[in-house]
């Protein structure tokens, strides 16, 4: 993507539906039976576009077509996952714990590190072993199998991950009897989840204290429910606004979603106003104070948002801290930054970052989907000429971008 940077953006857009909320939801298909499951509000992403491969792999219909996905399941499922697939991407994994459930059995390739961090996938597989299973790894590929049903228990977490808990909860979907969950991931993907299995005949509860109680049942139902908006992709946009010290509006924001975002750009000064489900960025002729934060899993600031913050906060007034607690390296896009001018340093979970005057067009790599979100935010700042490559990772998690940034009035073209 070339990008013409160093005009304020302006306009209006709307926000997609979540990528990391529709994949969960997709695999939910796979604990049905001979029953159709449709969802509204799916974003078109390559992300999206996979899962429906290695859905249809495994031998369901799928229909996508305006962000409405139809998912008819037949009476058989397969149970082998494709390795083309999940090497493709990591969320893969996701459908180990309904797949199990529904067929009894599953051969999953283990979807390996990538840019960010090396992302084992230990507690899915210590929480289906606790209901039931017997998981053998053979040549890096996990065989998953019971005898019978799995079986309903209290299962403690001991990280709040994300896929984790959504594998185990689609897993306690057809297990026999009750299943406790206790120190779940309580990103607002769970609650979808959470609603989506409801949809489909599974009684859920989630609880304030950090579980999630689900009676198992024989036989799901068809269902229809909504994907959640993608605060991930909304607070990209609000950033590029605040960096560009634009005029814009996000449509389509569930604010509760974004509060560790919306109270750090309050703390830096940054000019914008919530009402409903709209987030508007006021032009402002300060920069942005300085601030410290921390990722950490939900209501926490999350890490999906921290390249998007860094690259806002290489051109605040001052000193910035930024630590990452939830994946191991995720500071690739530093070195990219830094040939546009930014002053980034990493010391080894944190980056500090010393605000400059401005940033300077240059050619820039996206490492992975966030840093590539970092780097085009930081192409719209910047005085001349920048180009991202490698956008395939872009385009994994973010619709139109180049359209939606025009219709903000950036000058943006994919060569
Ligand atoms: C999901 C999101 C991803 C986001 C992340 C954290 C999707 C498709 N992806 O990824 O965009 O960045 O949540 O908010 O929803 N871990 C283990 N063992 C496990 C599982 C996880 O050690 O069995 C570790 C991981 O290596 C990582 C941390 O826990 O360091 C968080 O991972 P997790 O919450 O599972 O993230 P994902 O579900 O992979």
């Amino acid at each position: 993507m070339k990008i013409n940077g160093g005009k304020p953006l302006q306009g209006t857009i709307k926000t997609q539906g979540a990528k990391n909320a529709a994949l969960p939801v997709m695999a939910v298909a796979l604990l049905l039976k001979g029953e159709t499951l449709t969802l509204d509000n799916v974003p078109d992403l390559y992300d999206i576009n996979t899962m429906i491969e290695l859905l249809e792999a495994l031998g369901v219909e799928a229909e996508f077509r305006d962000s409405q996905a139809v998912f008819r399941v037949p009476d058989e499922l397969k149970w082998e996952a494709p390795d083309s697939l999940v090497r493709k991407m990591r969320a893969s994994s996701l459908v180990l714990g309904p797949l199990l459930a529904n067929c009894g059995k599953v051969s999953l390739p283990l979807p390996g590190g990538c840019s960010i961090g090396s992302r084992p996938i230990d507690l899915h597989l210590k929480g289906l072993k606790q209901m039931g299973a017997e998981i053998e790894i053979r040549n890096g590929v996990v065989h998953a199998s019971v005898k019978g049903k799995l079986r309903g228990r209290r299962i403690y977490l001991d990280f709040p991950s994300v896929g984790a808990t959504e594998n185990l909860m689609m897993a306690a979907s057809l297990a026999q009897g009750e299943t406790i969950i206790e120190n779940i991931a309580r990103e607002p993907e769970i609650d979808n989840l959470a609603a989506t299995l409801r949809c489909v005949g599974v009684p859920v509860e989630l609880e304030g204290t950090g579980g999630v109680r689900i009676q198992g049942i024989d036989k799901a139902h068809s269902g229809r429910e909504r994907v959640i908006p993608d605060r991930i992709e909304a607070c990209t946009y609000i950033l590029a606004g605040v960096m560009t010290n634009g005029h814009i509006r996000v449509e389509d924001v569930v604010p509760s979603h974004i509060d560790a975002i919306l109270a750090k750009l309050e703390e830096s000064g940054a000019k914008f106003s919530v009402r409903k489900n709209v987030v508007e960025i006021f032009p402002s002729r300060r920069k942005l104070h300085p601030v410290s934060i921390k990722t950490m899993p939900y209501p926490g600031f999350p890490t999906d948002s921290q390249p998007q913050m860094a690259a806002a906060l290489s051109i605040s007034r001052g000193v910035s801290t930024i630590e990452e607690s939830v994946f191991q390296a995720r500071f690739l896009y530093a070195q990219e930054l830094n040939r546009m001018g930014a002053d980034i340093q990493i010391s080894r979970d944190v980056a500090i970052i010393r605000g400059v005057d401005h940033l300077q067009g240059a050619g820039v790599k996206a490492t992975d989907l966030r840093a590539g979100a970092a780097l085009i935010i930081a192409g719209l700042a910047a005085k001349g000429e920048t180009t991202v490559e490698d956008m395939v990772h872009v385009w994994r998690g973010y619709e139109a971008i180049d359209q939606k940034l025009r219709a903000l009035g950036a000058e943006v073209e994919l060569v």
